[in-house]
Parts: C-alpha cells; sequence; structure tokens
C-alpha cells in the first residue's frame, strides 16, 4: 500500500513534518494520536490517567486496523510508543513505506522539557527518562523502518527532501 508512516520518539517532529509533506505530495494526513483523541473524546493524557498505557495500546491497534481497511495514498503520523507492539509494526508495514525519523536524546530533551501532554515524561527526571525510553526503543524504530532520515539540525525543507527522495525509491521499487 502506497501510504507514507511516521515513526520515531516523542518530539521528533512527526506530526509537523508530516503535515508539512502531506502539502507537499499532496496526500490525505493523518496523525493516529488526535484521531484516537477524537475517537474516545478524551486527551491522551486522560486515557492514560483513567485507563492505563496498555488500554491506549490497544487502542492503537485497533485503529491501525481500521485504516488497513481503507486508507490508500495518505501520510499517517504515529504515536512513538506505536511501535512497541510486534502486531503494530506488522500493520504499518502493510501499510506502507515506514520512516523513520531519528533524533538525539538531547534534542527531545530540549524540545520537550517543559511539556505537559505526555504522560510518559512526566515527573522531576525527564533527561533520564527520555534516556532509558530511547535505548529501550531505537533497535525496534530502525528494524521496522523502510527509510531512516537523521532530524537533528536539519530544517523542514532538508528533511522533506530526503523523505521525497527517499519514498520515491521505496514506491518505484515495490509496484
Ligand atoms: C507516546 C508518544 C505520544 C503519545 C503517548 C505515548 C510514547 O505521541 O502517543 O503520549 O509512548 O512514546 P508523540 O510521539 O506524538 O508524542
Amino acid at each position: 500500500m502506497n501510504n507514507v508512516i511516521l515513526i520515531g520518539f516523542m518530539g521528533s517532529g512527526k506530526s509537523s513534518i508530516g503535515r508539512k509533506l502531506s502539502y507537499r505530495l499532496q496526500r490525505t494526513f493523518i496523525d493516529t494520536d488526535k484521531q484516537i483523541e477524537r475517537e474516545q473524546d478524551v486527551s491522551i493524557r486522560e486515557i492514560f490517567a483513567q485507563s492505563g498505557e496498555e488500554t491506549f495500546r490497544k487502542m492503537e491497534t485497533a485503529y491501525l486496523e481500521e485504516l488497513l481497511d481503507n486508507c490508500r495514498n495518505q501520510i499517517i503520523s504515529t504515536g512513538g510508543g506505536l511501535p512497541l507492539r510486534k502486531k503494530n509494526r506488522k500493520l504499518i508495514q502493510a501499510l506502507g513505506c515506514v520512516v523513520y525519523l531519528r533524533v538525539t536524546a538531547d534534542t527531545i530533551y530540549e524540545r520537550l522539557k517543559n511539556d505537559t501532554t505526555r504522560p510518559l515524561l512526566q515527573g522531576d527526571v525527564p533527561k533520564e527518562k527520555i534516556n532509558t525510553l530511547l535505548k529501550q526503543r531505537v533497535a525496534i524504530y530502525e528494524s521496522v523502518a523502510d527509510l531512516v532520515i537523521d532530524v537533528d539540525n536539519k530544517g523542514f525543507d532538508e528533511i522533506l527532501d530526503e523523505i521525497q527522495e527517499g519514498v520515491k525509491e521505496y514506491e518505484a521499487i515495490s509496484n
């Protein structure tokens, strides 16, 4: 399927890059986090607080299954933990070209040190939490990615150019 799925750690720019990419490639943009919030009519923070992370992960899987039925030619930005489930990795691979936006712990910290919307990064030691979570996740992101783009110290245009080129190659091979 010819969707583009953006994965990567919180703060890697999946949503903002995804939105810009959708303008550039003239494809519809979907954000799994936003869609889950809309469907559930509560924020992700509240879902974590009221029902726990596992319930949220199940919602991510259910939403990906919906996408697999009806989503074509779109740009899909995902939550940073979505690829943790094996089932989700299979689903995103089936959906299209998986693009991993790779970012360093320092950049994530600078971008998210004052964030209050990510339940997994609240508390006194966000830097340590970022390091720990990133270490756990990097290999998973890399294992599922068709394309890896380093995003630190790059402007949007450079990142979009790299993604566009990579997606073009991917789609030429897979079509
Ligand atoms: C999460 C990332 C968040 C959101 C939730 C859990 C994670 O999305 O899905 O807070 O486990 O990394 P962003 O990556 O868009 O911040």
